[in-house]
């Protein structure tokens, strides 16, 4: 298995581009399956997640053509199977999302349930009640999720328990093609939600009140072609302004929509951190030394993203004072914690919550990814440690960030992949 080793101390300068999404990419593809007429996205980022998204759709009988310049086109005209095998699901439980779609488009579908980054039980009860409440009649069996409309889908007036991004993109998939009004209440609100309305929309859809937290569908009898480009992602576009804020030096984020993390720039302006936003672009500087200790707590957007917390986490580890980082989404997300401390971070945690104790320095040392943001964090934590570190297990990594050794090094950090 390939490794990445770093070797730390240099600040980053220069200038990063920041690709398409691959949380809203992943949902724009499955929704390729609604019509029998092409979808064009563009923006797409190239990530082993969206790759193997493309297998599966790929067995259903999608026809995808790679366009070159980010563009790729999906053809969904004559779909083969309604059936998802748990070869082609277990990976990665956003493969889980095509069940609605092809239950709207055909009336049927029989799909895996889901695997994905090991960050806590992750069911999809939610999914599936929101299903059922659209006309769905669902069966668990075997680990497949079977469901069957023979009168097509319904609209329904469904209100969430709680905030689940998954659920809310899953049910528009599949309320878009029902007969008559749904009602998402308690929706969630992120920028990926968003983006899948938009797509929709111009795929002939009714939606409003996509970013609120009630969003209505008129369904509509079939879906048209479009063409849509991918919304940049945020979660890359932190993570390379945290890095930034590490380890020093300026870098400018490009292809980005900076107002989607104003989540983010609070905390970091408060550590110390210089945040320039500009239209489609942000500035990251940390020119002084000090780094100021600051706590967060993980929300539903527009709170702090649960997947920007290991690496504010890796930030805090040297800062100067006492953070407390509480994870309210996920109940196993710390994952990051012991390895962060294996680079001498002092991080104890409780429950929810970990206590970051800034430490003046941290040191290379071998250390494992454990999960996508968590591999992330490690080489943010690899960029400032003193000497060497090495990364294992970094197929986590290839899941989301598309070029992350490049970029970096072309930002002049001294990292490089090593193949096995
Ligand atoms: C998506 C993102 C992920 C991000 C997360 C929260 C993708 C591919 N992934 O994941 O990167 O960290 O949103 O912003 O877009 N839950 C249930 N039952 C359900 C559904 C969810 O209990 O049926 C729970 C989950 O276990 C979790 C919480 O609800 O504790 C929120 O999960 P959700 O918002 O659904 O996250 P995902 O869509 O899986």
């Amino acid at each position: 298995m390939d490794i990445i080793r770093i070797i730390g101390g240099r600040p980053l300068n220069g200038a990063v581009h920041i690709n398409g999404a691959k949380n809203s990419a992943l949902k724009l593809m499955a929704a390729a399956l609604l019509s029998d007429e092409p979808l064009i996205l563009k923006n797409m980022p190239d990530l082993a997640d969206t790759r193997f998204m493309a297998h599966l759709l790929a067995h259903l009988g999608v026809d995808i053509i790679d366009e070159g310049a980010a563009t790729t086109r999906f053809c969904a005209g004559a779909l083969t199977s309604s059936e998802a095998p748990y070869d082609l699901v277990r990976k990665m439980r956003a493969t889980f999302n095509v069940l609605g779609p092809l239950l709207a488009r055909r009336g049927q579908a029989r799909v895996s349930l889901p695997g994905g980054c090991a960050i806590g039980a992750r069911p999809v009860d939610l999914h599936l009640k929101a299903l059922g409440a659209l006309g769905a009649d669902i069966t668990l069996d075997e680990g497949y999720a079977t469901a069957v409309a023979p009168k097509g889908l319904h609209g329904a007036h469904i209100s969430f328990p709680f905030v689940s991004v998954g659920a809310t993109e899953h049910t528009m998939l599949a309320a878009v093609l029902a007969h008559g009004q749904t009602i998402l209440d308690n929706a969630a609100r992120e920028p990926e939600i968003t983006d899948l309305a938009a797509c929709l929309n111009a795929m002939g859809a009714h939606i409003e009140g996509a970013g609120t937290d009630r969003i209505v569908i008129d369904g509509v009898t079939a879906l048209h072609g479009a063409t849509h480009e991918v919304v940049p992602d945020r979660i890359e576009a932190g993570t390379y302004a945290l890095a930034v804020a590490a380890t020093g030096g300026r870098v400018i984020i490009e292809n980005c929509r900076p107002a989607h993390l104003n989540a983010l720039w609070g905390p970091m302006r408060e550590a110390g951190i210089n945040i320039t936003e500009q239209d489609g672009s942000v500035i990251v500087e940390r020119t002084n030394g000090t780094l100021e200790a600051i706590d967060i707590e993980t929300r539903a957007f527009p709170g702090f993203p649960t997947d920007l917390q290991a690496q504010f986490m890796a930030l805090m580890a040297c800062a100067r004072g006492t953070s407390i980082i509480r994870e309210t989404i996920f109940e196993n997300r710390f994952m990051h914690a012991p390895e962060l401390a294996r680079l001498g971070a002092n991080i104890t945690v409780h429950g929810h919550e970990a206590v970051v104790r800034g430490v003046d320095e941290l040191h290379g040392a071998p250390v494992m990814a454990t999960d996508l943001r968590a591999s992330v964090s490690l080489v943010i934590a690899g960029l400032v440690a003193q000497g060497e570190t090495q990364i294992s297990r970094i197929y986590h990594l290839d899941r989301g960030f598309e070029g992350l050794e490049n970029k970096l090094a072309a930002l002049g950090a001294d990292i490089r992949r090593i193949k096995a």
